[in-house]
């Protein structure tokens, strides 16, 4: 079996470790490819809640080597607080491979990420401000600080006085911050080498190995489809490929080693920062299921923005990404609504449209075009089985498969690791 690669279908927070539990004891290697600290999975097991920011959910599951490969930026400081923590609870975090190639997030990025945010006022992204941004920026403008710069203090200190030659223009002249200094960015990122070399390796290298010899390898995107650089809701997006794609780009092993792609949507929609959502709710509904679905980002704490199951949007995941199974997280929380609402289209300027509109302008004057599928009582939490769901839940899930582009392959009913419903084979 090759690579199989997980994605967010919508716009982030759809549960994905859940599905990596789901496939937990066959996988041998879990990567992380996009993204840095900006996402956040929750991952449950036993009585112990667990939240990673940077660091993959394989982490969790013994046996698993976890890889942070070159398309991820990495926050040095956040990576070994959170090694740090899982450390402290008999996490066996030893396995970890960093990719030579990826990306430093510093000071001045997360910096830089703050303080543009600000300037934009109310055209602002809602950036986790963690300095994802311009990270991957100075990646696309060739003046980032990568991995293996920390091992060469010379090469190192000459990258950050480039770097630094612009930005400290930028801090002072434009922002009215303080200049920050070369030295106290190179002693920074030196004081964490030695800690760091027996992590970084040539991953692209040891993955394509790993491959050869028939393990399984599984991408785990950071975010999700809309919020994808080039394929999200641009420029209310992260600045990374999240899309499936960036699995490949992401970790250097090609795209035809990718035989199934996971598509992780939740049975509702939420977003987190600004931006389009044509189903968002600001009515009680939407507050049902922010307190129910417990919608609060996991790495900025903000309550997200929540509203109905839009599946256009699936419909344009399962496309982007060539979705082979969808995984619907969080059914339960629709439990005890008497109705529930499904977008089915959008009206834009009148015109009924079946797919998400490529001009973002329309985009944002979508009106959902909803029917409705009546709702069930039961608490489903401890199902297991398909048929066991109550009538109109099934009913429900069907209905929404039949129009979301791919089949949904397994359903989760509960917050627990083992509270899934398994309708197909992920792996077959
Ligand atoms: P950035 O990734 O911090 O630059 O933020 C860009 C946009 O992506 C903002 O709207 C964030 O709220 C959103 N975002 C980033 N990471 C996640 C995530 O893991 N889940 C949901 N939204 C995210």
């Amino acid at each position: 079996m090759p690579a199989i690669v997980i994605i967010g279908a919508q716009w982030g927070d759809e549960g994905k470790g859940k599905a990596t539990d789901l496939l937990g004891s066959r996988i041998d290697y879990v990567v992380k490819f996009n993204g840095g600290n900006n996402a956040g999975h929750t991952v449950v097991i036993g009585n112990q809640k667990y939240a990673l920011h940077l660091l993959p959910s394989g982490i969790l599951t013994d046996g698993v080597i976890p890889v942070i490969s070159n398309g991820v930026v990495i926050d040095i400081e956040v990576l070994f607080d959170e090694l740090e923590a899982l450390n402290a609870r008999g996490v066996d975090v030893s396995k970890l491979r960093v990719s030579a190639n990826a990306h430093i997030i510093t000071h001045y990025h997360r910096t830089l990420d703050k303080v543009t945010e600000r300037f934009l006022g109310k055209k602002q992204i809602g950036t986790t401000g963690r300095g994802i941004g311009p990270t991957y920026a100075d990646k696309i403008n060739r003046v980032g600080i990568r991995i293996q710069d920390l091992f060469d203090e010379n090469i190192l200190r000459q990258k950050v006085e480039a770097a630094l030659d612009q930005k400290n223009h930028l801090l002072v002249k434009v922002y009215n911050r303080r200049a920050i200094t070369v030295d106290e960015i190179v002693e920074n990122l030196l004081s964490y080498a030695e800690r760091l070399r027996p992590m970084v390796t040539d991953t692209a290298l040891e993955l394509n190995n790993a491959l050869d010899a028939g393990k399984i390898v599984l991408f785990e995107g950071g975010q999700a489809t809309m919020l994808d650089v080039d394929h999200g809701t641009y420029p209310f997006v992260t600045s990374s490929n999240s899309t499936a794609g960036g699995a490949s780009t992401g970790s250097g092993i090609g795209p035809n080693r990718i035989e199934r792609v996971i598509g992780i949507v939740k049975a509702y929609t939420t977003r987190v920062g600004a931006g389009p959502f044509p189903t968002e709710l600001f009515d009680e509904s939407g507050e049902f299921l922010r307190s129910k679905g417990f919608e609060f980002g996991t790495t900025t704490g903000r309550p997200r923005r929540t509203g109905w199951y839009d599946a256009p949007i699936a419909r344009y995941s399962a496309r982007i990404n060539g979705v082979t199974d969808f995984v619907m997280t969080k059914l339960d929380v629709l439990t005890g609504l008497e109705s529930i609402p499904v977008c089915v289209a959008y009206e834009v300027d009148g015109v009924r449209v079946d797919e998400v509109p490529v001009s973002q302008s329309d985009f944002h004057h979508a009106v959902p075009i909803y029917e409705d599928f009546p709702g069930w009582t039961e608490d489903i939490t401890g199902v297991r089985a398909f048929e066991d769901l109550p009538v109109n839940a099934q009913a429900y899930v069907l209905a929404v498969e039949a129009i979301s582009g791919c089949r949904i392959s397994a359903i989760g009913v509960g917050p627990g690791r083992e509270a899934i419903v398994v309708r197909h084979n992920l792996l077959g």
